[in-house]
């Protein structure tokens, strides 16, 4: 069952019903103020952290769920009727309802009663601050007198205290309306120079800012008191609950539209002022601004930038396939998806709740995978200042916080896989911009001033630590856990009788060893060997490649269970992923990551290992994580077990592992199965089963339910995950073929038989690739000819021209001599 459409002329999702399974939701802002709206309007903004910086309020936990949001309510005065023209709060049936999520805009239009409205949502580029648009137009024969209501519940900024901290809170709510303005500055007594302000196009009728004066004691949103009444109480909040409504009154003849413009933004005092004038909130910079965008022309133009700026950031990889879900997920919803995770890295969704995840080390590099092509300065800056977060040990913070970039304390380091993103990430930075610059780059450690050493030393350092941490099988030790966050093999139990006695049942443990960090391990010292071979900032290319031989056969030695490989060893060195195994006997993760790395690709052994992810993994929801499922706790291996079967991961469709078995399934040349695996977790190749799938279909999701849950097939934890890159990487670069290389574009195709042709427009480094494959024979794979400007090729490596090729002996791009 369906809940909307594609349109791909508009770029937009269209959903047609107001009450999908779970809320679809939209991100809004492109750099420094966010938003995340539904498709009821629900949602919240902040301010680059979504922790510290929270301007809007929003409840986890609340019932009727995603409230609350950017509301908007219409009285029909003669009526005394009202209602929600995004339907909730209020939930009166609507004549028509539809919600439009496009690329960084949403637009919610419904009818009720004769009353047509649309509601434009956006943040103008390089602003720090939302414009509503509300237009509504009288299709009645007769005049209708209307009392339109604005509401947002301001949060008072520590998004966690907020939610915990009411014996302050309930004290230090502080707003000031002043010309038409509703300001909420709380916090600025304590010389914190931020306050945000709400601001509406047309002259005030009324206001509120106490959402007690507003909502009517024990009232709920679904009929605030003000509203029902049909007037506003003027009331300015003293502590409590500040928020921020307006009321306007208009008068629509028949046919009459009327356009009213609402802002909601953020400011800040000027840095001079920050501590010179303490309990000042400097207004006059925020009234500038709110007189310029409440102008519907300045607010068209921009809305024009906003369409530019997307249409650029698309243009560097456009296709036409026989797919319509590839074509739409290439062109439009794979990228606007990267750029979510790029923004928040694992902050601010539905599902996390903005006040825990900072930027992730592991999750931002493999992000970057994702959007290195489309932004590469930003990428650039997001490698520095991850690699920033680095240690000497060559470990790495596992999460820095977005405001001040330094770690995250209380997690640490500890994740022994995170330093070999790093190398991956940069790799790809480098492979898409020919920029090895910023091999040179001086970088801190552990953001300490005066620790700086050029980047490629962090590169070093990052391959150092796990040649320092072997473990009894000559395997990377996995720490606290690797890619998969629950795998906690060190976190062993006492027997249970002990741990009874003790009330005590952890221990830390160091000797468990990753699988999977060898096959990173692999991969990491094979970009190593590339980089060194086109520059001169690193060791010789062969001791990097003599690292990834050794570790290789290593693993082949001591890691593969005779059909496939094991995951690990635990603490005890008992095998974790293996036939020997009770439960868990198999794992996608190193199949994946080591026949990736190159691990049995000349004994066969590769194969069977896809094979055996085949027989004992592949489900038509996707490919599970492991099997069986872990019906049990299992001390000695952690968190994994504390899921359910089938959830997270423990066994789920963890989304983000499948494309790493296209991608495998691509290098050893079976199109066939890349893309049928790419088409089980696709989103719009889901969107009839969304009353299953239940989250949005035109983006990834981090998991959807194993064959082991009883709601198998459901997605959950949509938006922020690392599906969104690697499954760009697999489609891109893999499935369709086209890949950025060290010296040039790659072109080399591993599609379904049954294509018979395609055309990808590539953007790279400053030329634009029209490239068109034809596949008369019907073949996945392999390449009879292939000609560039009428000329044929004798290799399907695409070069690119001269002065953007590093040169070594310069130590530059020759056009930069
Ligand atoms: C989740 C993981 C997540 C981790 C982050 C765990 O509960 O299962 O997916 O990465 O929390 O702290
Ligand atoms: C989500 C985390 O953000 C990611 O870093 C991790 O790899 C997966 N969960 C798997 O545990």
């Amino acid at each position: 069952m369906k809940y909307g459409h594609f349109n791909r002329e508009t770029d937009e999702y269209v959903i047609t019903r107001p009450d999908t399974p779970t809320p679809w939701i939209n991100y809004l802002g492109q750099k420094d103020y966010f938003g995340m709206i539904s498709n009821t309007a629900g949602g919240y903004s902040f301010y680059r952290d979504p922790r510290h910086r929270r301007i809007t309020r929003y409840r986890y936990n609340s019932v009727p769920d995603n409230q609350p949001g950017r509301y908007i309510y219409i009285r029909d005065v003669e009526k005394e009727d009202y209602w929600s023209p995004t339907w909730q709060p209020v939930k009166k049936p609507l004549d028509s309802y539809e919600c439009r999520h496009g690329l960084g805009y949403t637009r919610i239009s419904s009818a009720y009663n004769g009353l047509n409205s649309e509601i434009t949502y956006f943040v103008p580029l390089d602003q720090t601050l939302e414009a509503w648009r509300v237009v509504l137009h009288n299709t009645k024969e007769e005049p209708v007198k209307l009392q339109i209501f604005s509401l947002i519940e301001f949060c008072l900024w520590d998004a966690l205290d907020d939610m915990t901290n009411f014996q302050r809170n309930y004290n230090t709510g502080e707003v000031e309306v002043e010309e038409g303005v509703i300001y909420h500055k709380t916090e600025y007594r304590e010389r914190r120079n931020h306050f945000a302000y709400f601001a509406c196009s047309e002259p005030l009728a009324g206001f509120d800012t106490s959402r007690e004066a507003f909502l009517g004691s024990y009232q709920g949103y679904e009929g605030p008191q003000v509203v029902r009444q049909g007037d506003s109480k003027n009331s300015i909040a003293h502590g409590w609950a500040p928020v921020g409504s307006y009321q306007v009154q208009i008068t629509l003849a028949p046919d009459e539209s009327r356009e009213i413009v609402f802002l909601l933004g953020y400011s800040e005092n000027p840095e001079y002022e920050k501590f010179s004038e303490p309990g000042i909130i400097n207004k006059s910079r925020a009234r500038e601004t709110i007189e310029q965008y409440l102008d519907p022309a300045q607010l068209d133009a921009d809305f024009e930038d906003l369409r530019e700026y997307w249409e650029k950031l698309r243009s560097a990889y456009q296709v036409e396939t026989p797919d319509r879900d590839v074509n739409l997920m290439i062109n439009t919803w794979n990228p606007y998806q990267c750029m979510a995770t790029f923004n928040l890295s694992r902050s601010a969704s539905l599902y996390e709740s903005g006040i825990g995840r900072g930027i992730g080390f592991r999750d931002s590099n493999q992000d970057l995978l994702g959007f290195v092509h489309m932004v590469p300065e930003r990428a650039r800056q997001r490698i520095l200042d991850l690699a920033a977060t680095q240690m000497k040990s060559g470990g790495a913070y596992h999460q820095y916080d977005p405001l001040t970039k330094e770690g995250n304390e209380k997690i640490g380091s500890g994740f022994n896989d995170d330093p070999m993103w790093l190398i991956l990430s940069v790799a790809a930075y480098l492979k898409e911009t020919g920029d090895y610059s910023i091999l040179e780059e001086p970088v801190v450690y552990e953001n300490e001033f005066g620790t700086e050493e050029p980047l490629h030393e962090h590169l070093e350092r990052a391959l150092q630590y796990i040649l320092d941490r072997l473990g009894p099988h000559g395997l990377p030790l996995i720490g606290h856990a690797d890619w998969n966050d629950c795998l906690n093999l060190n976190c062993f139990s006492k027997t249970p009788e002990e741990s009874f006695q003790t009330h005590e049942d952890k221990t830390d443990g160091e000797t468990a060893e990753s699988v999977l960090i060898s096959g990173l391990f692999t991969l990491a010292a094979k970009e190593m060997a590339n980089i060194a071979h086109n520059c001169d900032y690193l060791g010789d290319p062969e001791s990097y490649r003599k690292h990834a031989e050794k570790m290789m056969k290593n693993t082949m030695e001591q890691a593969w269970d005779g059909e496939w490989f094991l995951r690990a060893y635990d603490h005890f060195e008992n095998k974790v992923g293996s036939q020997e195994c009770e439960e868990g006997k198999i794992y996608v993760t190193p199949q994946g990551i080591c026949t990736m790395a190159g691990m049995g690709r000349e004994d066969g052994r590769a194969i069977q290992a896809l094979d055996s992810v085949r027989e004992h993994l592949a489900t038509k929801h996707g490919i599970m994580l492991h099997q069986p499922s872990y019906t049990r706790y299992h001390p000695e291996l952690g968190e994994i077990s504390s899921y359910p079967p089938g959830y997270k991961e423990n066994g789920s469709v963890f989304c983000h592992t499948n494309p790493w078995i296209m991608i495998s399934e691509a290098m050893h040349k079976r199109g066939d199965r890349a893309f049928d695996y790419y088409k089980r977790i696709c989103p719009p190749a889901r969107e009839s089963i969304s009353e299953v799938h239940k989250t949005e279909p035109y983006v990834y999701a981090q998991t959807i339910a194993g064959s082991d849950a009883p709601t198998f097939g459901e997605a959950k934890n949509s938006w922020l995950t690392g599906t969104a890159a690697w499954n760009w990487v697999a489609i891109t670069q893999w499935i369709l073929g086209i890949r950025p290389e060290h010296e040039g574009l790659r072109v080399d195709p591993c599609i379904p038989s049954d294509w018979s042709e395609f055309e990808v427009t590539r953007k790279f480094r400053g030329s634009t690739y029209e490239i068109k494959v034809e596949n008369p024979d019907h073949v996945s794979s392999g390449i009879r000819k292939i000609t560039i400007d009428g000329e044929s090729l004798e290799d399907n490596l695409i070069p690119v021209s001269e002065d953007r090729l590093w040169d070594k002996n310069l130590g530059c791009h020759p056009r930069c001599r």
